[in-house]
């Protein structure tokens, strides 16, 4: 792996709820996406937690946040480690940090633009930098089709759409890719991000 063009490597952590592996199979998508733009990625169950994931969040460049929607909403899971994250709210730990976030649901809408915004309003009480998606919509014209990035249309972070009998091998591929995308665009919005942080504290 060789650093990217700015000759940073940002630390990037996937924060994620999957009640039965959809979201996570997503997780690894975004990871691998910022993975090949050159970041150093960890991936965190936000369910499982442990003292060195607070950790690595807590040191991270940039934190993707990842849900199941679960009620229209994100997940009982990702709220408990919403809550849980309140004093450092309080202290900005987490402030300017990089931020964003996808979410899976099991019907094509499944009201999971909710679980989005909730995300981005999470990352907001954190004082965080939030980057949307990056894509325009897919899947929205005579030529297009299910297969397109961003096949489900958003713009505020990745939208995926897993049938609630499938497993967590069948993800759709256009969600994976749409995921990938996502983790490659924050690993590059962290690094032009460290890079003009490094240049301005020099000048
Ligand atoms: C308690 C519960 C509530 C759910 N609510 C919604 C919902 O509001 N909208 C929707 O489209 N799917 C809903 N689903 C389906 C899940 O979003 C879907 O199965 C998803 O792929 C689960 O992701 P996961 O495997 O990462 O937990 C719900 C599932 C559960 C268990």
């Amino acid at each position: 792996m060789t650093d990217n063009a700015f000759g940073n490597r940002p630390a990037i952590v996937i924060a994620y709820h999957s009640g039965f592996g959809h979201t996570a199979t997503l997780a690894s998508a975004v990871a691998d996406g910022a993975h090949t733009e050159g970041a150093d990625v960890t991936t965190v169950a936000v369910d499982t937690m442990t003292d060195a994931d607070w950790v690595t969040l807590d040191s991270a460049d940039a934190i993707i946040f990842g849900t199941a929607t679960y009620m229209g909403n994100v997940s009982a899971g990702f709220q408990a480690f919403a809550e849980q994250t309140g004093r450092r709210c309080i202290t900005g730990a987490w402030r300017d940090k990089v931020a964003a976030g996808f979410a899976n649901s099991g019907a094509k809408s499944g009201d999971k633009l909710t679980a989005l915004i909730s995300l981005t309003v999470f990352a907001a009480q954190h004082h965080m930098h939030w980057v949307s998606l990056g894509l325009g919509p897919g899947w929205n014209s005579a030529a297009g089709s299910e297969h397109d990035l961003n096949r489900l249309g958003f713009w505020l972070g990745a939208g995926a759409q897993t049938d609630v009998d499938a497993g967590p091998e069948d993800v759709h591929p256009a969600d994976i890719a749409t995921c990938r995308h996502l983790g490659q665009r924050v690993a590059a919005v962290s690094a032009q991000l460290i890079a003009g942080r490094a240049a301005s504290s020099a000048a």
